[in-house]
């Protein structure tokens, strides 16, 4: 079974995705037009956001909200060392500093005393990252945000449908993004992603820069886009065919959400007893943040052997992520070392995600967890 399929999904989906794509074609506008618009309100409606701007990936989403920030060469950011490389890459592209700290063993999040030790007079946010299934110690890192006086953005592009405290992920601070990439929960059918804030400045900024600083008064046309550049922008418009596949998918992510859960309660139950397998922790947070699941994220004893044994069996698995951010080589100028941030990077070398999609059967969760359990039965090589 592959890692990602989202095909028997796909087929009943697809009445919903033509009928998008023929309005599109009715309007024969294929970037950043009405399906866009569309998609922004109706993530607006799911998350709560008072903003939503549609770009064209995740890592273009984190660019322009930092950017919008302010945060430009010479700033510090803090950033948990163990994510996607698009966390740091991002403030890297402002000019800015990433600033990384460790992460809590059971969520994979920035530890929130150590955010704290890392803060200095250039620190001009600090960016949590909630990854997986879970969000990061909001509360404790609001009051590190609260006490430093530096503001919170928050990586919040695995995390559509996580809310802490009742408020989505990505509103906890300035701003948040989305990633729409195709394994996301909410996934595309190629690349796109959304910023969400509810501050207007900044939303103002990001749809400016995602078109060239282009937005002026010109009737008729897509938030008012003319020919004078307000402000040095990229081009980052919102593919309007992925946001037609987005809108199909929307009104069926509860659904996929629920179905996530309950394959993960299988590979719970299923993988409990085996005493090399440590299965997913939920670290302690408000009543009304259950976890989302994105990535069902295992440990292992002898990860890599488990994941060639479970490739010879035909079963696809990623790493999530086999490199800690301050260990990799474009970041190697900062000076960090192997053994500064100890809890990422034993987890760099156990964890394993499975395959968790809405279309999984049971049968194949019960291939997988057989499969694992026969690899320590022989003895784990
Ligand atoms: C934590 C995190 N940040 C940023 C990104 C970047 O998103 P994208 O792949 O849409 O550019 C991703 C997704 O890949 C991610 O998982």
């Amino acid at each position: 079974m592959a890692f990602f399929d989202a095909r028997r999904s796909f087929e009943s989906e697809w009445p919903d995705i033509e009928k998008h794509l023929d309005e599109i074609f009715a309007y024969g506008k294929y970037s950043h037009g009405h399906k866009t618009l569309e998609l922004e309100k109706a993530v607006r409606q799911f998350t709560g956001a008072a903003f939503a701007v549609g770009v064209n990936s995740g890592t273009d989403a984190l660019i322009l909200l930092l950017r919008a920030a302010g945060i430009k060469s010479g700033d510090e950011v803090v950033v948990p060392c163990y994510s996607f490389f698009a966390t740091a890459s991002a403030v890297h592209h402002t000019g800015a500093t990433p600033v990384f700290v460790d992460i809590d063993a059971a969520s994979y999040a920035m530890q929130p005393d150590l955010t704290r030790q890392a803060v200095t007079n250039a620190t001009k946010a600090i960016m949590p990252v909630h990854l997986f299934s879970q969000m990061a110690d909001m509360g404790a890192l609001a009051e590190v945000a609260s006490d430093t006086n530096v503001p919170l953005i928050e990586d919040s592009a695995e995390s559509i449908g996580m809310f802490y405290g009742g408020v989505h992920a990505g509103l906890h601070g300035i701003g948040g993004v989305l990633s729409f990439f195709p394994t996301k929960t909410l996934g595309a059918l190629g690349d796109a992603g959304m910023v969400i804030t509810n501050n207007q400045l900044i939303a103002d900024r990001c749809a400016l820069m995602r078109h060239h600083g282009r937005m002026g008064v010109t009737a008729g046309k897509i938030s008012g886009i003319s020919n004078a550049a307000a402000l040095s922008g990229t081009n980052s418009k919102m593919d309007e065919v992925q946001a037609a596949v987005l809108l199909a998918r929307l009104p069926r992510l509860s659904r996929a959400i629920a179905r996530r859960a309950e394959l993960v309660r299988q590979f719970d139950a299923q993988l409990a007893d085996i005493e090399q397998v440590r299965t997913p922790r939920i670290a302690p947070r408000p009543v009304s943040s259950g976890p989302v699941w994105y990535v069902y994220l295992i440990e292992a004893e002898n990860r890599d052997l488990l994941a060639s044994h479970l490739a010879a069996v035909g079963v696809g698995t990623e790493i999530y992520y086999p490199r800690p951010l301050h260990l990799q080589p474009a970041f190697a100028h900062l000076g960090y070392r192997y053994g500064d941030f100890p809890v990422a990077e034993r987890a760099a070398q156990r964890v394993l995600a499975l395959p968790l999609y809405p279309d999984l059967t049971s049968g194949q969760v019960s291939h997988v967890c057989d499969s694992i359990r026969e690899f320590y039965t022989r003895g784990g090589r």
